[in-house]
């Protein structure tokens, strides 16, 4: 049921000039729960009446009845709207007892499908705390697009091709050792590819070399070709272990070079259209109309470019998924390669191009500095999450230690520790990162929320909740219900801003204020106590844990029942 929405309809009749929607619109949510669930603010009517604000909201609140509010009154400008607490408290807990983790649905996506260009890590190279972002935020925004009735697609656009393929082969046959790459292939391409790096500095031929290596493997040498291969599937093995330790999965992995043989097409067209200049021996596309570089296209020496497999790789999604929108989760410091893209697009005439959106994001920092994967400083993630679930262990053999399942929950709370952290703020600010502060039990954490999901668990079990049917939840004292019922009715709308908004966090913060208003609850409550009251409470917490999991679930996290 949306409360908003009743509010606004019993407004509108005593508003002829404005439409529901309109209202709707108009109605905010108070800070404070004093002033009431919902707010009308009379500003913009009161210059459309010429008429004071304040005497319009006292005319209101009269006016206004419905059985579902307990008190309309007016404050300054604004008519507020107190619901009655025991009939909403019962009906929004019934339906989410009802419903369970479809609570929240919705069909605003009319199962549109949306491809998410997200993780896209190099091949050969160290997966980045970069593509750590990109893979977390993906993932949840997938999720989100899922629950509100759209398709995603995640697409893994790995970095597969480039010149560096060349180098890494001259450093792999003058160097290399099979065994050794198999056994830890990022560790030993990374370091055949520094070491290429500084022999080259004393030693022009080998860069002459590297793009000998790179044209056999674009003119389809077998031995450049079989290389490439291995190199591939060794380094997607790595990052598979990743993935797998995070549950994530992707639809598609096609990366760069899948887009080798689709590029002809896209620089036809463009020829076609007179789009392509010459500038310094290579062809661009002028974009000096938006005050923006040139896009490059292809350079002097008839190589394709980052852009240009991008361009063949818009133009292949919307083929081939014919597309609402199209997403790209890559960090901030893209932002110009993005824009450019989208401007070619529309200069090449597919109004589809306003569809494409770059999702971007901040860095994660260590130590207030930009983490770095280059030289010796490789943070290797998987240790990381290795790191973070041998943490949580240890955590949870000093508070719980005769937990069954230990392996499977410390799994969850590790993992979930660096989802959370990741997503908790917006993801357009700069993380810093502390393994420690991620796994705090207390605070705006992962561990935090997943333990009180975890004690509303054992309560229930305690208790022997017994499935509340038809039955009021009623409780004489609301102070410390209510603020639970109120975060209770607001997910279903924060669930549909941050899929709008392509926004994990507002879902992170969603479920640590329930956690904190539960916890509340919790200390005031004896929920067990009382015989008569026992099994009304144990439904609130019922609904409370369907949410708390749903809401992990919705950033990509577990939520065990006990830790
Ligand atoms: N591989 C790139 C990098 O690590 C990210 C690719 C993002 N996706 C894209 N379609 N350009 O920087």
């Amino acid at each position: 049921m949306d409360y908003k929405g009743l509010f606004a309809k019993s407004l509108a009749p005593h508003l002829g000039e404005l439409s529901v929607e309109k209202i709707y619109r108009f109605i905010e949510q108070p800070k404070q729960l004093s002033h009431g669930d919902f707010a009308f603010p009379c500003f913009e009517l009161a210059k459309i009446k010429r008429m004071a604000p304040n005497k319009i909201a006292e005319d209101l609140a009269t006016k206004v009845k419905e059985t579902l509010f307990e008190k309309v009154e007016a404050v300054g400008p604004y008519v507020n709207v107190f619901l009655d607490k025991t009939q909403v408290g019962t009906n929004v807990i019934h339906e989410i007892l009802k419903k369970k983790s479809h609570y929240g649905d919705s069909n605003i996506g009319n199962g549109g499908n949306v491809p998410i260009d997200m993780s896209s890590p190099n091949i050969a190279k160290p997966f980045s705390m970069g593509h750590l972002r990109s893979t977390v935020i993906g993932n949840s925004i997938a999720l989100l697009l899922k629950k509100s009735g759209y398709q995603p697609i995640r697409i893994n656009h790995l970095g597969d091709w480039g010149t560096q393929f060349g180098k890494l082969m001259v450093a792999y046959t003058k160097w290399g050792e099979e065994k050794k790459v198999r056994q830890n292939p990022i560790e030993e391409l990374l370091k055949l590819y520094i070491r290429f790096h500084e022999e080259a500095e004393s030693n022009p031929d080998l860069d002459v070399e590297g793009r000998k290596w790179f044209k056999k493997l674009e003119d389809g040498d077998e031995e450049a070709e079989s290389l490439w291969k291995w190199f591939r599937e060794e380094s997607l093995k790595e990052f598979n272990k990743i993935y797998d330790l995070m549950g994530i999965t992707f639809d598609s992995y096609h990366g760069e070079a899948f887009y080798n043989d689709k590029m002809a097409e896209v620089l036809e067209l463009l020829e076609e259209q007179n789009l392509l200049t010459e500038s310094e021996g290579a062809q661009v596309v002028d974009l000096s109309e938006h005050d923006l570089p040139p896009s490059l296209i292809r350079k002097s020496d008839g190589a394709t470019l980052y852009t240009t497999r991008d361009l063949a790789a818009a133009l292949y999604r919307k083929r081939n998924y014919d597309f609402d929108q199209s997403l790209y989760v890559v960090g901030n410091e893209q932002g110009l390669h993005f824009k450019q893209l989208k401007l070619v697009l529309e200069k090449m005439g597919y109004d589809w191009a306003k569809d494409l959106h770059h999702i971007s994001f901040g860095m994660i920092l260590k130590d207030g500095k930009k983490m770095s994967t280059r030289k010796g400083k490789v943070v290797l993630l998987e240790e990381v999450l290795r790191e973070a679930i041998e943490l949580a262990k240890t955590n949870m053999e000093e508070k719980n230690p005769g937990l069954e399942n230990k392996e499977e929950a410390a799994k969850a709370v590790g993992v979930g520790a660096v989802l959370f952290h990741d997503l908790k703020n917006h993801r357009n600010n700069d993380v810093e990162f502390s393994l420690e502060d991620m796994l705090r039990i207390e605070g705006e954490t992962g561990p935090y929320v997943q333990y009180t999901h975890a004690r509303g668990c054992s309560l229930l079990e305690k208790g022997g909740f017994n499935g509340f049917n038809d039955t009021m939840y009623l409780e004489e004292d609301q102070t410390y219900m209510w603020p639970i019922i109120s975060e209770l009715l607001s997910f279903p709308n924060a669930v549909q801003r941050a899929t709008e908004q392509f926004d994990p966090s507002i879902i992170a913060k969603c479920v640590v204020d329930l956690a904190q208003e539960f916890n509340r609850y919790y200390a005031h409550v004896r929920v067990l106590e009382d015989e008569t009251k026992k099994q009304q409470r144990l439904a609130l917490v019922q609904a409370v844990v369907l949410v708390l999991e749903e809401g992990l679930r919705l950033l990509g996290m577990k939520a065990p029942k006990q830790m």
